[in-house]
């Protein structure tokens, strides 16, 4: 394989980088020394005190901490002081609703302030905050809200009328909080500024987001309090976050990566950051990079590469040379990504790999160090990789295996919510085993190859093809499906469904679209099927698991493989 390198050279040091030499301080680093740049209440600490409150004892407290611009182009700004105040009268708001320490507190809204403040106001009173994507619909959220047994949601009225459709199967759920009534208006006037921030345990709970894995629901993963150390050491050295940045992640907090990078770690590097809140939109995109003048930038490939479809000349209509830094998260970064955004922007993206239960990046290219174009790097200072077999022993060098890490970063979900077998089920052989597949190079840089499962990445977000395959079950016409990832070259894959019909239906192209209208309004807005192939039967096991790797391999055309398990095919 023939790889580029994209070498540094002092035009990418016209800043000197936070961390300027990797091997040094992988060599050296130790978590105690990056616990020390927070700050304690006598061996505890509160997450959210360390994004916003902090920042208030220093010049910051009048800095700009978020600059908020919504789909319709308007304006808003607050300062760090003014995102304490107002996440202060959250706190107080859910207080007098009666939510203590380790209570649920579920958000569903979204890129709004609101969503901002509660979620700092729920982790400052000692709760935990959950985060739910606006797309979701009925069935995402009801697995969502049942498993946690969340008792607050706060919500729009919009959005609230998907909560109200299932709110009787939620019994523990006690209020829901709509953010754009008067009567949220009023209380939010009259609810006091002062709170005392609860001192937690760095092991307390702090967040959780379902995420998905192969087989059944979404499970629930639960982050600690001490995550901030770990998200705000890869800001300062992975992100290159400094004070004079204004710095725009793109990324929705129903993600981790818009909780740990748009909220915590990032201010508490003390960022301004961006928020848009609208939809992708390229022109919108540039204009927003050009009219804030934004330095660092942090982004997903799939955006990356529909920027690239949208055209050079685009681009070349703004002025983008504050951009100092680039990163990007969520799906292989394809080399030609990389160097069309050397052409067009005069910089590269730098790949970042991380997982919703890994806590923070936990593998980068670092500002300092020169780019295997296509590798997702090396391991942040204080995290074990390696590339492991099924008995946990390292593989050799450039030999494919599972990508797994060393547990005890702090960073590390704490725990799956209400599932500690299936917690568990991560460690293997003393090693947490990611689920992804790669391989390691001779100078140590990791390069992915794909899932060890069948997890779905469409344009980033992870889906499960078991929570696809159970919404198109619902449908009356649907008897069986199996559901699969595609390859697909802006999205990275596409879902793609085999349906088995019943027996009075006939399969048409008004059918197809009327299934994927149905997952779209019952299961979530981006987890539906874009494409749908009507099959007579499914490969199964014999004991009547599908065997999706076989609907894949179909799919593309490619050898079967071992089918001795399978039942008549
Ligand atoms: C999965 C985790 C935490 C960031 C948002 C995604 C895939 C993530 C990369 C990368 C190739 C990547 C992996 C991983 N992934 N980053 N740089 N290159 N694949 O978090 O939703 O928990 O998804 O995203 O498959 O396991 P997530």
């Amino acid at each position: 394989m023939k790889v580029d390198t994209y070498k540094k050279t002092s035009k990418d040091f016209r800043f000197p980088p936070n961390l300027d030499d990797y091997d040094h301080a992988y060599r050296v680093f130790d978590w105690k020394t990056a616990h020390k740049e927070l700050d304690w209440f006598d061996g505890k600490l509160n997450a959210a005190y360390n994004a916003v409150d902090r920042h208030l004892h220093t010049w910051r407290k009048n800095k700009v901490a978020l600059y908020w611009e919504g789909e319709a182009g308007e304006q808003k700004k607050f300062t760090f002081e003014e995102l304490a105040l107002a996440s202060n009268k959250i706190g107080n708001i859910l207080k007098d609703f009666g939510v203590e320490r380790g209570d649920r507190v579920f958000i569903f809204l979204p890129r709004i302030p609101e969503l901002y403040f509660s979620f700092l106001g729920i982790l400052k009173i000692g709760a935990t905050a959950g985060t739910l994507f606006s797309a979701f619909q009925e069935q995402a959220l009801a697995d969502r809200l049942e498993n946690s047994g969340a008792q607050v949601v706060i919500t729009n009225s919009e959005l609230k009328l998907r909560i109200d459709k299932i709110k009787s199967k939620l019994p523990e759920l006690k209020h829901i909080i709509t953010v754009d009534t008067q009567d949220f208006q009023k209380s939010f006037e009259k609810a006091s500024e002062d709170l005392h921030v609860a001192h937690m345990d760095p092991e307390d709970y702090a967040f959780m987001l379902y995420t998905s894995g192969t087989t059944g629901k979404p499970k629930g993963v639960v982050h600690a309090h001490r995550a901030v150390i770990g998200q705000y050491a890869t800001a300062k050295w992975v992100l290159d976050l400094r004070d004079d940045d204004t710095y725009w992640c793109t990324a929705d907090p129903g993600w981790v990566t818009g909780i740990a990078y748009e909220i915590l770690g990032s201010w508490t590097a003390g960022v301004t950051a961006v928020v848009h809140a609208g939809r992708f939109d390229p022109k919108r995109w540039y204009e927003i990079l050009e009219k804030y003048k934004v330095t660092v930038w942090y982004t997903a490939p799939t955006a990356i590469r529909m920027l690239m479809a949208a055209g050079d000349e685009l681009v070349k209509k703004h002025d983008l040379t504050s951009l100092r830094h680039m990163c990007s998260v969520g799906e292989p970064l394809n080399p030609e990504a990389i160097k069309w955004a050397i052409k067009v922007f005069d910089k590269p993206f730098h790949d970042t790999w991380w997982q919703t239960e890994t806590g923070a990046i936990s593998i980068a290219n670092y500002p300092c160090m020169d780019i295997k174009i296509g590798s997702m790097g090396k391991p942040f200072p204080g995290v074990v990789a390696a590339i492991v077999d099924e008995q946990g022993k390292e593989v050799e060098t450039n030999a494919e295996g599972n990508i797994a890490l060393r547990p005890g970063w702090p960073l590390m979900m704490k725990t799956i919510w209400k599932r500690p077998q299936k917690y568990k089920s991560y460690f293997e052989h003393g090693w947490y085993i990611s689920g992804d597949r790669g391989w390691k190079d001779a100078d140590g840089y990791f390069w992915f190859i794909g899932r060890a499962d069948d997890v779905i990445k469409t344009a980033g977000e992870r889906v499960g093809p078991f929570e696809v395959e159970s919404a198109l079950v619902e449908h009356p016409a649907v008897v069986e499906a199996g559901v699969i990832g595609k390859p697909d070259t802006l999205r990275g894959e596409i879902i793609k469904a085999f349906v088995v019909l019943d027996a009075g239906t006939k399969p048409s192209e008004q059918l197809k679209t009327e299934l994927m209208d149905y997952v779209k309004k019952h299961l979530a807005g981006h987890a539906y099927p874009r494409e749908i192939e009507f099959i007579d039967k499914l490969p199964k096991t014999r004991s009547g698991k599908i065997m999706r790797r076989i609907l894949k391999a179909k799919e593309m055309g490619l050898p079967v493989g071992d089918t001795s398990t399978l039942e008549e095919y």
